[in-house]
């Protein structure tokens, strides 16, 4: 079979995405994805590379990759269910791990089905590994949850700046180069949601990039962390607390009634805070590094993603 793979172009996209919903409800079940929109806004993206599979002229897969800085990853990858097993898959990750190293990522991931020895197997041939748990969790909002913190939308455009850059030093803070500046963007620019801080105005302590409802990565009645950090240091503990609790009453504003994270099981302490404060795991992921190194996934370090 001929495949062809090369970036995917703006006409391509609605295929991408009929093809990654009809993948991915084939393993999951009907409607998976709800109203969400994963493959359309990291599309439109600036920190993304999206890739397509085509056979006989024809979107047959897709993969998104995604770049934090010194960190990158790629995912969904999908391919059309009627022609899984004849390589195309295979042709994708191999793409994505040129975009990886063309980036110059030194820390590089995936997320995947904890429970499929099918999926570890086809990932380690590319030098990925698994390592801990990544909890998908979320808890249930009242609507009386209060607003604490400030919002990055708020914020006059002039300001803006020098706010997004003290972002990216938190995230340096925890590990050298990360930067999820374009998660910021991505968020503002398509108004998916907001950034939400706490902290000084001018040295933010921490700050959680969240989306809310259709048409966004949470879908209606949910808000997700997509991403949140707070400054390691004396008090990260309650500053991660508040950060929560903050990213709670963002959730409660836009009218959500659950509110969805991602946290990598290393990470301990902060799986045991958001346990305490009510969060339980809907579904257990794994994530696959290369190479083989913890990265940012260390016991007292702060910080929500998913990888997904
Ligand atoms: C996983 C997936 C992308 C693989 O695409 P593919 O084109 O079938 O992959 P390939 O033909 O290149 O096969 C590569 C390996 O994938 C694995 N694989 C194939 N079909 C698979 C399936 N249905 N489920 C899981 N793994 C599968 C096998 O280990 C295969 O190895 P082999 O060459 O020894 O048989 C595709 O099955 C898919 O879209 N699945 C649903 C969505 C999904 O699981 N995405 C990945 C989440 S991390």
């Amino acid at each position: 079979m001929d495949i062809e793979v090369r970036p995917l172009e703006a006409a391509e996209v609605d295929a991408a995405d009929a093809v990654f919903r009809d993948a991915f409800s084939t393993v999951l079940g009907p409607g998976a994805h709800r109203d969400t929109e994963l493959v359309r806004t990291r599309f439109r993206a600036t920190h993304t590379a999206a890739l397509g599979a085509f056979v006989e002229g024809e979107v047959a897969g897709s993969t998104l990759v995604t770049r934090w800085g010194s960190v990158a990853y790629f995912g969904p990858l999908s391919v059309a269910p009627k022609l899984w097993g004849q390589g195309i898959g295979t042709r994708l990750v191999a793409a994505a791990v040129d975009v990886l190293d063309g980036w110059g990522a030194g820390h590089q991931g995936l997320f995947t089905f904890a429970q499929s020895q099918q999926h570890h197997g086809f990932y380690q041939r590319f030098g990925f590994w698994p390592r801990f748990l990544t909890a998908i969790m979320s808890r249930p909002l009242t609507g009386a949850e209060p607003q604490l913190g400030w919002r990055m939308s708020v914020v006059p455009p002039a300001e803006r700046a020098a706010l997004v850059d003290a972002c990216a030093d938190v995230t340096d803070a925890i590990h050298p180069g990360l930067d999820v500046r374009g998660e910021i963007a991505s968020v503002l620019d398509q108004n998916l949601g907001d950034v939400v801080l706490i902290g000084e105005p001018d040295a933010p302590r921490g700050f959680a990039v969240c989306h809310a409802g259709p048409g966004t990565e949470a879908g209606s009645g949910v808000a997700y962390v997509k991403f949140a950090a707070v400054r390691p240091g004396p008090g990260v503990a309650q500053a991660f607390d508040s950060l929560v609790a903050a990213c709670q009453g963002f959730a409660a504003d836009a009218g959500a009634a659950r509110l969805t994270l991602g946290v990598n099981t290393a990470r301990h302490e902060a799986y045991r805070q958001l346990l305490a404060a009510g969060f339980r795991t809907d579904s257990p992921g794994v994530t696959m590094h290369r190479p083989n190194e913890p990265g940012y996934d260390r016991e007292d370090v702060r910080l929500l993603d998913d990888w997904r």
